[in-house]
């Protein structure tokens, strides 16, 4: 199979968790961008839900599916989210950030009661930390900011567009990447890093995800629970 069938076989297998009457979090990015494909197929065929996106895009990709879209004053939780990483570990500690999301994407994700993350299996690692750390900063200061996020042991870099200027998130934040090398404490290092004055938040999510599905290349599929 190739990249977009995995990317398509996992967003499949995690839409038959929406039911009649759900609030849904949809999450952003290439994998997530084939749940909402798949949940646009399903309220055309009458299947009755609301939903919250993770970011702008999403947003956009789901009204011109007319899949209805909430917001945070009319929900109080939502009961399940459909989203991408950029790593998981088998006990499902997540790297997130890659689509520069990450804000929204955890605000949503600490707001769900069933998380559902969906990847192929090059996202699997036994251990977190080839992928650097997305880290959401504001922009004040973000010289400074950078530098104390280096001094935790990384080497970082604000995330740049294809233009090469500074990334601009949807909540006007910059992000830095973070190397930290493989990871031995991710409790303490998302700690540390939440500590630092003018992060607002970073792309480890513990502890979170109630469901990783994995598509694998052979067509067969994992759940990790
Ligand atoms: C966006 C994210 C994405 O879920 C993550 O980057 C995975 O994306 P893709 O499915 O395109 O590989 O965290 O901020």
């Amino acid at each position: 199979m190739d990249a977009i069938q995995l990317k398509q076989k996992a967003a499949a297998k995690a839409v038959t968790y929406v039911k009649n009457g759900m609030t849904v979090g949809l999450g952003t990015g290439s994998t997530a961008y084939w749940a909402i494909q798949f949940l646009g197929e399903k309220v055309r065929n009458g299947l009755d839900i609301q939903c919250i996106a993770t970011s702008k895009q999403s947003e956009e990709l789901a009204r011109s599916l007319n899949i209805p879209i909430t917001n945070f004053s009319n929900v109080i939780k939502i009961d399940l989210t459909i989203d991408g990483a950029d790593e998981t570990t088998p006990n499902r500690q997540l790297i997130k950030g890659g689509g520069a999301a990450l804000l929204r994407e955890k605000i949503v994700a600490a707001t769900t009661e069933f998380y559902i993350i969906i990847v192929d299996e090059q996202k699997l690692v036994n251990q977190l930390g080839k992928f650097k750390i997305p880290i959401e900063v504001v922009p004040f200061g973000y010289e400074s900011t950078l530098r104390k996020i280096e001094s935790l042991g990384a080497q970082a870099k604000v995330r740049l567009n294809n233009e090469g200027s500074i990334l601009v998130t949807d909540n006007h934040n910059y992000i830095v990447d973070a190397d930290f090398g493989l990871i031995d404490d991710v409790d303490t290092l998302h700690k540390n890093i939440n500590e630092i004055v003018g992060v607002v938040e970073n792309g480890l999510f513990l502890n979170m995800a109630s469901l990783v599905i994995v598509a694998y290349a052979d067509g067969t599929i994992k759940e990790l629970k």
